[in-house]
């Protein structure tokens, strides 16, 4: 600390939210900066379980400012319905700011997105269908209305204009859609402004100050590296950046202002949507592990595809992040089997190896993992809280993965409450609290 990014290092839904909770205890303040309400971060509190979509992680923690930084896209209808929700549960909402600079999505950006992957048929990206190509598309072609925006009725009502000019024939098929009507539109919005005002800041000077006197600040990403529109399954990918270097234009901070990088991934692989997956399993053992570690998506509730964690794509991960520390989450949904196999290599149709990510789409969608077995461990793992605890077997898989990717292991999830978790002293230098020596 104080600057610390933590990053999905696979395909999504690594358990991001839980870790942000766990380091907004000792954070002043935690900012999201890119993706939209396509994230979906479960957190375990208390025996209640909340469900974010755009609010950061820190939210549950008392006087932590919670921030959404420009690199984040906002549709201010999930956003208002995520605050009533939670001031209705009793959270305390008033830590959060939003950025002027954040882009908002219109109604149109939802309809594109679904007319986009319907004409893509079996090409479809299986995106999560929340509008956030759309949106990214149109703050890239200056097309963009942002948060700023929504106080200003005449500004408001030019930029619609000017940003449906270009989508006239695409959105011909929606011609009668009540959403599209101009003055609707703007009135709906101009409402969203004003119930959001209060919370509309200048969050990089917010950030900054923070940093400044050497207070702790979470940089929280969502999605995962290999999700990523530059280094991920092009164009299996979400539209903007989940790596850590976004955290830097996605919050307005500088690289040196860095210090702590933590991939977050899960003890085995999942993805949703369409793509490559190495590892991908099917059958009875996949069935398992879905059902073991309830993988069923927080936004979409699509079953998730499961497989065995890829070093290969770790290793990538791990070298475009600079991650310098890794949190493992539900390690418990692995006890009980025998074997476990990680990807440490790929094979391509033709029988070429392959030690790194490979950077041609045609050859990832045709290679498949090639493993190494280690043991099992049959113990329930679900009330260590120690290292020590962990049966041998669990630690040799812990022990082999970090050596493998050459990142140190810095926190264990062992169940879905927040108390479950095994902190490394890696994890301490970050905030966590070490309950155990000895351990990378
Ligand atoms: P989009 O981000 O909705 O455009 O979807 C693009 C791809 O990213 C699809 O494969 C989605 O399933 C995936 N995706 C987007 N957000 C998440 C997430 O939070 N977890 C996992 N996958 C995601």
């Amino acid at each position: 600390m104080p600057g610390i990014v933590l990053v999905g290092a696979q395909w999504g839904d690594e358990g991001k939210g839980k870790v942000t909770d766990l380091l907004a205890e000792h954070a002043h303040a935690v900012v999201r900066f890119q993706g939209g309400n396509n994230a979906g971060h479960t957190i375990v509190r208390d025996g209640r379980t909340w469900k974010l979509h755009l609010i950061p992680s820190g939210i549950l923690q008392r006087d932590t400012l919670c921030l959404i930084g420009n690199g984040v896209v906002v549709d201010p209808k999930v956003l208002t319905d995520e605050l009533d929700e939670l001031r209705s549960r009793g959270v305390d909402t008033e830590c959060l700011r939003i950025s002027a600079n954040a882009h908002l999505i219109m109604p149109y950006h939802l309809l594109l997105d679904h007319a986009g992957e319907a004409k893509l048929g079996k090409l479809q990206i299986g995106t999560t269908r929340r509008g956030i190509g759309p949106c990214y598309a149109d703050k890239a072609a200056r097309l963009g209305i942002r948060v700023q925006d929504l106080l200003d009725e005449k500004i408001l009502k030019k930029k619609i204009i000017a940003a449906l000019e270009p989508k006239r024939l695409s959105l011909r098929p929606f011609a009668k859609d009540p959403r599209l009507d101009l003055q609707t539109m703007t009135e709906e919005y101009l409402t969203y402004g004003h119930r959001l005002e209060r919370y509309i800041a200048d969050t990089i000077r917010l950030v900054h100050e923070q940093l400044e006197q050497g207070n702790n600040v979470v940089f929280e990403g969502a999605q995962g590296a290999l999700l990523d529109i530059d280094h991920g399954t092009y164009p299996f990918v979400t539209s903007s950046n989940p790596v850590a270097g976004a955290a830097c234009v996605g919050a307005g901070v500088g690289p040196k202002q860095i210090d702590e990088i933590v991939g977050v991934i899960k003890a085995y692989g999942t993805r949703v949507g369409a793509g490559p997956f190495p590892t991908e399993l099917d059958g009875p053992l996949a069935d398992e592990i879905r059902e073991r570690g309830g993988e069923y998506g927080t936004t979409t509730g699509r079953p998730r595809r499961v497989g065995w964690l890829d070093l290969v794509a770790l290793r990538y991960a791990a070298r475009i992040n600079s991650l310098t520390g890794l949190a493992v989450m539900k390690l418990d949904v692995l006890s009980g089997l025998e074997r476990i196999r990680v990807c440490t290599r790929y094979r391509g149709a033709e029988g070429a190896e392959f030690e790194d990510f490979p950077y041609h789409q045609t050859v990832l969608h045709h290679v498949s993992g090639e493993y190494v077995e280690l043991p099992g461990w049959a113990e329930d793992i679900t009330e260590c809280r120690e290292e020590s605890e962990l049966p041998p077997a669990a630690r040799d898989y812990l022990q082999f993965v970090a050596d493998f990717v050459n990142v140190p292991i810095a926190l264990i999830g062992v169940g879905p409450r927040r108390d479950q978790v095994v902190w490394t002293p890696a994890g301490a230098r970050m905030g966590g609290v070490a309950t155990s020596a000895g351990a990378r």
